[in-house]
């Protein structure tokens, strides 16, 4: 049996299910890096602060970097049959350098202890979720800035609405990432807090240097509230919200993705490294990614689900309960981390379709809106207008033609403020041009706006 650091107050062995059942080794064992840093920088502080003796801090100093540079180099395994990682860890290091290694916990809980861990491992993790998150939108930006004149259909309700271009498009993405990458810093604040020093939960009367600490392993607060400080999972569900809110934007964008690869849009087709065939069907190409993507939207929005539920109710301070805040989130951050990481080259190397998206732009009378505009450029009220050119969209259908190609004759017939330029005035080129006004689709503006945003990615001020 595995040491417990419990023992001395049972009388027997606990039930062998009971301690499979209270283990979290199997999920937290990813934080051994972490839990040995936070203790090395308790050792030195303990040293410093006189609670240890110089020889014993040194001691223990030593044996913690050995025990990290071992289980980095494959030599030490990590036990299954320990109960988590605090406890493999100290036990290790113990059998290594017997009594000074007991004295490490001095002026610590594993309440503390955890609750630091999984700060410092979030944290760094925030900070690749970040340069994932950031790529992909430098993908993003520069897509968009190679297809800013590509014009195709924008749309409501799924129907075609009115004339964007490929680069207006994909730059109302790019936003969604630069609010994404905002929301990560942002909790990345709140979670870079030092617990240590909180203790179960009642702080110590030893006199701990909890700044030093802190400062020890690059934390830039430490938590005012005993009870707080190891009770808080704020900054995990604070970070499950956040990448519930990345997946939900990944989603929708797979979805459209979805959508561009079918033949009854053909806007772009997907590399072949980024797609899958049919053990049946012989001509199929799937998008098996993006519809992966869309899909584990669900699974961190569950996760989120699951870490709220689980402290919902929780009196104060730490409760059991709490170990099931790792698998959530955990499950979160790798989830993200796998479908930022494949999105990114999957957009990166799609080839776009521009004569499909002309075609289909051309089609669907997305240039009415425009039409009426022309009437309003030559004084009538706007609703006149629009009257107006829902009678000539009604014309075309019953013709069979299209706004472009209906006679100048039928224009006049419904109003005789039309003349001859309104055939240029309804080109959809012109259209996308005129689009000037910030926020809008015109070439000149997507190509400027894709250049800010690299920028911005650049000098992180995104947000
Ligand atoms: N494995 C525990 C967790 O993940 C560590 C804290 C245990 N504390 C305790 N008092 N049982 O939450």
């Amino acid at each position: 049996m595995a040491l417990k650091l419990w023992a001395g107050r049972f009388s027997k062995e606990v039930d062998s299910k009971v301690n499979d059942f209270n283990s979290s080794i199997s999920f937290d064992s990813r934080m051994y890096r972490e839990d040995i840093e936070g203790s090395i920088a308790h050792a030195t502080m303990l040293g410093e602060q006189g609670i240890l003796s110089d020889g014993d801090a040194m001691q223990i100093i030593a044996g913690l970097k050995q025990i990290l540079a071992d289980i980095e180099a494959g030599t030490l395994a990590i036990d299954p049959q320990a109960e988590d990682i605090h406890t493999f860890v100290e036990g290790e290091l113990t059998a290594r350098i017997g009594d000074a290694g007991k004295r490490l916990h001095t002026g610590r809980s594993r309440n503390d202890q955890v609750a630091l861990d999984l700060r410092l491992y979030l944290k760094k993790q925030v900070d690749l979720l970040y340069g994932e998150t950031k790529a992909l939108c430098e993908v993003v930006a520069k897509q968009a800035d190679a297809y800013a004149d590509t014009v195709m259909p924008g749309y409501t309700h799924l129907q075609r609405a009115q004339p964007i271009t490929f680069g207006h498009h994909l730059l109302a993405w790019g936003e969604m990432l630069l609010r994404d990458l905002g929301r990560l810093q942002d909790c990345k604040k709140r979670m870079d807090c030092s617990p240590l020093g909180c203790g179960a939960l009642a702080g110590t009367t030893y006199p701990l240097n909890r700044e030093r600490t802190a400062d020890l392993l690059g934390l830039a607060a430490v938590a005012r509230n005993s009870l707080d400080g190891v009770s808080d999972r704020d900054y995990a569900l604070e970070l499950c919200s956040a990448l519930s809110i990345l997946m939900m934007h990944l989603s929708r964008f797979s979805e459209e993705i979805i959508l561009w690869c079918s033949w009854e849009f053909k806007f772009i087709e997907l590399d072949d490294a980024y797609s899958t065939g049919s053990s049946i069907m012989p001509q199929k190409k799937n998008p098996d990614v993006a519809e992966l993507v869309r899909g584990k939207a669900g699974r961190v929005y569950g996760d989120l689900m699951g870490l709220l539920t689980a402290m919902k109710g929780l009196p104060l301070a730490y409760n059991k309960d709490m170990q099931e805040d790792k698998e959530a989130v955990f499950d979160a951050v790798d989830t993200a981390h796998l479908c930022l990481t494949t999105f990114a080259p999957m957009l990166a190397t799609m080839k776009v379709l521009p004569q499909n998206m002309r075609k289909a732009a051309a089609g669907g009378f997305i240039n009415a809106t425009d039409c009426a505009d022309y009437l309003v450029s030559k004084g009538l009220p706007f609703r006149d207008a629009y009257k107006a050119t829902g009678s000539l969209v009604a014309r075309c259908i019953e013709l069979g033609t299209t706004l472009e190609a209906l006679p100048l004759e039928e224009y006049r017939a419904v109003c005789d403020r039309f003349d001859s330029d309104v055939y240029d005035f309804i080109s959809l080129d012109t259209c996308v041009s005129q689009r000037k006004v910030l926020g809008g689709p015109a070439p000149e503006n997507v190509k400027a706006q894709a250049q800010a945003m690299l920028e911005r990615l650049k000098e992180g001020t995104a947000l």
